[in-house]
């Protein structure tokens, strides 16, 4: 469990050294020039916010090292904690049945299990959700449906990642 984190860790500082050298990926306030190209902004803002962490199969793994033509279709690698457990969705296939505007409100509004940062999405700004809307939409859909959630109690038919609980606290808040 702790090397995971570790590993995670190590996977994320790489990431963000790796923006920063990445000109062409790097947002306006680093390099005089045009505004980005929206698409560009989107794939930018999906690296750096970590979607591909969990819900790229091998991203955090493989130190970011899967085509984009493989990003963001979702994870069968499950996460159990006290809520049960949770799949990162294919957001591939996800953002299909939505608008761009229905995404937005989505985004604004959503309260997942553990441990999708939701709070995350919160504190983009419209512009920022559309982007990343648009850039998946982009990518289009590709992939399977990722496992449905399980109820506390229920083993995994899948790997998966433990979380031991909080020490005064059976139930993870929803
Ligand atoms: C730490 C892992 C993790 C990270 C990082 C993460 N997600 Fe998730 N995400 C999940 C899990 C697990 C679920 C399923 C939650 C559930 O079943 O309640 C999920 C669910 C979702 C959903 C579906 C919500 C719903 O129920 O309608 C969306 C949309 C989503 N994530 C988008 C994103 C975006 C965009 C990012 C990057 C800003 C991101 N996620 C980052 C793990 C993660």
């Amino acid at each position: 469990m702790r090397t995971f984190w570790v590993r995670t860790a190590m996977t994320l500082l790489l990431a963000s050294g790796g923006c920063l050298t990445a000109g062409d990926l790097t947002a306006g306030s680093e390099k005089a020039g045009p505004v980005p190209d929206p698409l560009q902004q989107g794939r930018y803002l999906v690296r750096i916010a970590g979607c591909n962490d969990c819900h790229t199969a091998g991203y955090a793994r493989s130190g970011g090292r899967v085509p984009d033509s493989q990003w963001l279709t979702g994870e069968a690698l499950g996460w159990r904690g006290p809520w049960g457990t949770t799949y990162p969705v294919n957001l591939r296939l996800y953002m299909q049945n939505l608008s761009e505007d229905e995404w937005v409100v989505r985004a604004r509004t959503m309260r997942t299990r553990p441990p999708m940062p939701w709070f995350t999405l919160q504190a983009m700004t419209d512009a920022d959700l559309r982007a990343i809307y648009r850039f998946i939409r982009h990518l289009g859909p590709a992939g399977q449906e990722a496992p449905a959630y399980l109820p506390p109690g229920i083993a995994p038919p899948t790997p998966y990642v433990l979380f031991p609980a909080p020490p005064d606290q059976g139930e993870a808040p929803r």
